[in-house]
């Protein structure tokens, strides 16, 4: 569904992938692993259009789409959460779930999402901004799933969460996995992005340092030291 191939992605001066190359078949979880500053965010960022590659490729789906814009990427199935999740904080719980842009017709409704997040729909009147900071990350999902994306991009979902909350990001995301959707997952959670994932990919210096399954990588303990502190 996804081919990234070894692309080449500059903050200006400052070149940052060196050669990034990934792939995500459809249906599968592949987890980004790596310390602060691989080059994870970039990654998406190259992926969705916010930052484009300098040089590389990248196919979705069988089209050639470096450098296309981020509400063109929506538009062809690809939805982004970025690690500030963007929630608006004076609209509503479900304001912020029926104002996104990009709907694209599929499986996820709003009845949909509301019973995979209860909570959300407990709360559908509250402000935004109202939200702890896990209902805040669930808004976000939520949200991600009603453009009924092909591919989700996921930045480190379960960043700042109590472990109880992390559990249950979790858990929703296993449901998310089941039925159907593809995801590309940046973590630095070891221990979630593989109880997870079926592939991983571990960048290290703006560049793929070591790839293979996701229980492969948990026999891996070089790998794991070098690379992600774990
Ligand atoms: N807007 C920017 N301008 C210049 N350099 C940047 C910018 N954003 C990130 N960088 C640099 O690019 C490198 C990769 O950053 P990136 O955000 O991709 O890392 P990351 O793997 O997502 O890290 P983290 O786990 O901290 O989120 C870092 O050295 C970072 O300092
Ligand atoms: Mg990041």
């Amino acid at each position: 569904m996804l081919v990234v191939d070894n692309i080449h992605t500059y903050y200006g001066a400052s070149h940052i992938l060196h050669g990034v190359s990934l792939n995500v078949a459809e249906g599968a979880v592949v987890a980004l692993l790596g310390r602060n500053g691989a080059g994870k965010t970039t990654t998406l960022r190259s992926i969705i259009g916010l930052t484009p590659p300098r040089r590389g490729a990248i196919r979705f789906n069988g089209a050639d789409t470096a450098g296309r814009k981020p509400h063109t990427m929506t538009r062809l199935g690809v939805s982004y959460l970025p690690e500030t999740r963007g929630i608006l904080p004076s609209l509503s719980v479900q304001e912020n779930l029926t104002l996104a842009d990009g709907r694209r017709p599929g499986p996820w409704t709003l009845k949909r999402v509301y019973e995979l997040f209860p909570g959300l729909y407990e709360r559908k009147s509250h402000g935004g901004g109202q939200l702890s900071g896990g209902e805040q990350q669930m808004l976000a999902i939520a949200r991600a799933l009603l453009l009924n994306p092909a591919l989700l991009l996921l930045d480190e979902p379960t960043e700042g969460l109590a472990p109880i909350i992390v559990r249950d990001i979790m858990a929703r995301l296993k449901t998310v996995k089941e039925e159907g959707m593809t995801i590309l997952l940046v973590e630095q959670n070891f221990r979630f992005a593989t109880s997870i994932a079926d592939d991983v990919y571990v960048l290290g210096k703006g560049a793929v340092q070591w790839s293979g399954s996701a229980s492969e990588i948990l026999a891996e303990t070089a790998v794991q030291k070098t690379w992600l502190g774990v």
